[in-house]
């Protein structure tokens, strides 16, 4: 079985274009030697490399060239296998595109392409090399996404640290920013479900008899509203995560939530709804029913977890909430993988259609946060700004890009 993996990168200005000549030498002995073939075109600022060998080869390659700091922002765009070779053994060609034709050198790779695969023009890497030689500002590349541009300082939240528990109490609940780190802003606090003892929301779940489920799940949004009050957090919006059947099995439950609310002397236009999609389509019609509560009540909307789940598309189509929130999953080393790069534009292009506000969450590296905020999300929620601490709120790492010193 033979692999082929194709990424984009950019030239670092530590590699002086002439030298390349000499980098594609050792890279094409070097890949002749474990029988990886390809081909690197180069257009004065990116790269697009083809590497097609054995899953091995090309992986250990891959590993190695991604680490070279000659390049950055090394973006992977396509991992995918093939019956035979597309190019002839040769190692590693360059096509130098600021000194050759585009038209020329889509001539020369379809030559290249051995006999066996018959390289056309309606394959798939071929199609990602004529997009590369088409596209002037490095093929989709996102600039702007320097990390070492920025620097953190930590700095306490407007909110207790640490909160006592209510007696009677029966989870406990970890509270995390969500913040807007270029305009120092607070967007709201996720109040996460915790068990008595600071446990896990499934250790807590699994303690509560099934048909008391939807009742336990209401009645602790009292206690997390209680405890954000206890908090300090004033004006600010807290996001609570419920079961949309709470809302349907249990009679009177919007009124019940309203009460929650009044009595922690917060107001709807603070509270934000978190669902998540594998809840929502389990029931449509009954979720639609629900959604309709809360909004007339005055509550906010947003799904979880996006893109995690099986309905996220059809599910935007017949339902658009106030936030968008899209799943670790994705956000997880988005910096390096063209696909989940692909979504995610899809999906903020789609939530700016529709006014929807899109927050990245499960942020942790430096790298995810440029790249998003790179192409224009501006809510964050992450390991990387703030952990959730339990029954408090953690310092806020707040970035500040540097000054340049000339
Ligand atoms: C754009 C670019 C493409 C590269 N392509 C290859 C390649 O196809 N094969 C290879 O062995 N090294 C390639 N290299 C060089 C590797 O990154 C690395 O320097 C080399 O494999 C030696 O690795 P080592 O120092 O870990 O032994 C490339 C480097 C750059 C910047």
């Amino acid at each position: 079985m033979l692999a082929t993996l194709i990424y984009r990168s950019r030239l670092n200005q530590t590699l002086d274009p002439s030298q390349l000549a000499d980098l594609v030498q050792q890279a094409s002995l070097r890949n002749a030697q474990v029988q990886v073939t390809g081909i690197l075109l180069f257009d004065g600022e990116y790269f697009l490399q083809v590497l097609e060998g054995s899953l091995a080869s090309v992986n250990a390659a891959y590993a190695r060239i991604s680490q070279d700091t000659r390049h950055g922002n090394v973006v992977e765009l396509l991992r995918d296998f093939a019956p035979c070779r597309r190019f002839v053994d040769m190692g590693m060609v360059l096509f130098d595109l600021r000194v050759m034709q585009p038209s020329l050198v889509l001539r020369k790779i379809l030559r290249f392409g051995t006999l066996k695969y018959k390289l056309a023009s309606n394959d798939r890497v071929y199609k990602f090399i004529r997009n590369f030689i088409a596209s002037p500002n490095g093929n989709g590349g996102v600039r702007n996404t320097s990390p070492e541009q920025w620097q953190f300082t930590i700095k306490t939240s407007p909110f207790a640290s640490e909160a006592p528990l209510f007696a009677e109490q029966p989870c406990q609940f970890a509270f995390q920013p969500i913040i807007e780190p270029l305009r120092g802003n607070i967007s709201s606090l996720e109040a996460l479900i915790r068990g008595p003892n600071g446990g896990s929301p499934q250790e807590y779940f699994s303690t509560i008899a099934p048909n008391k489920l939807h009742e336990a799940d209401l009645a602790s949004k009292g206690w997390a509203l209680a405890m954000a009050r206890r908090l300090g957090i004033g004006n600010h919006k807290v996001a609570i995560n419920l079961l949309p059947m709470s809302l349907v099995k249990i009679p009177g439950a919007v009124e019940i939530l309203l009460n929650h609310i009044t009595r922690n002397q917060l107001n709807p236009g603070q509270i934000i709804v978190e669902v998540t999609e594998d809840e929502v389509i389990s029931g449509y019609e009954e979720f639609t029913w629900a959604i309709r509560q809360l909004r007339a009540a005055g509550i906010a909307l947003a799904i979880d977890d996006f893109g995690s789940g099986f309905a996220g598309l059809s599910l935007l189509a017949k339902f658009q909430p106030d936030k968008l929130k899209i799943d670790r999953t994705i956000v997880t080393d988005i910096h390096l993988h063209g696909p989940k790069q692909a979504i995610v534009k899809a999906i903020i292009d789609c939530c700016a259609e529709l006014q929807i506000t899109v927050v990245a969450e499960g942020v942790e590296k430096i790298e995810e946060w440029c790249w998003l905020e790179a192409v224009g999300i501006q809510r964050f929620q992450g390991f990387l700004f703030a952990r959730p601490m339990l029954n408090g709120v953690s310092a806020i790492n707040w970035p500040q890009r540097l000054t340049r010193k000339d």
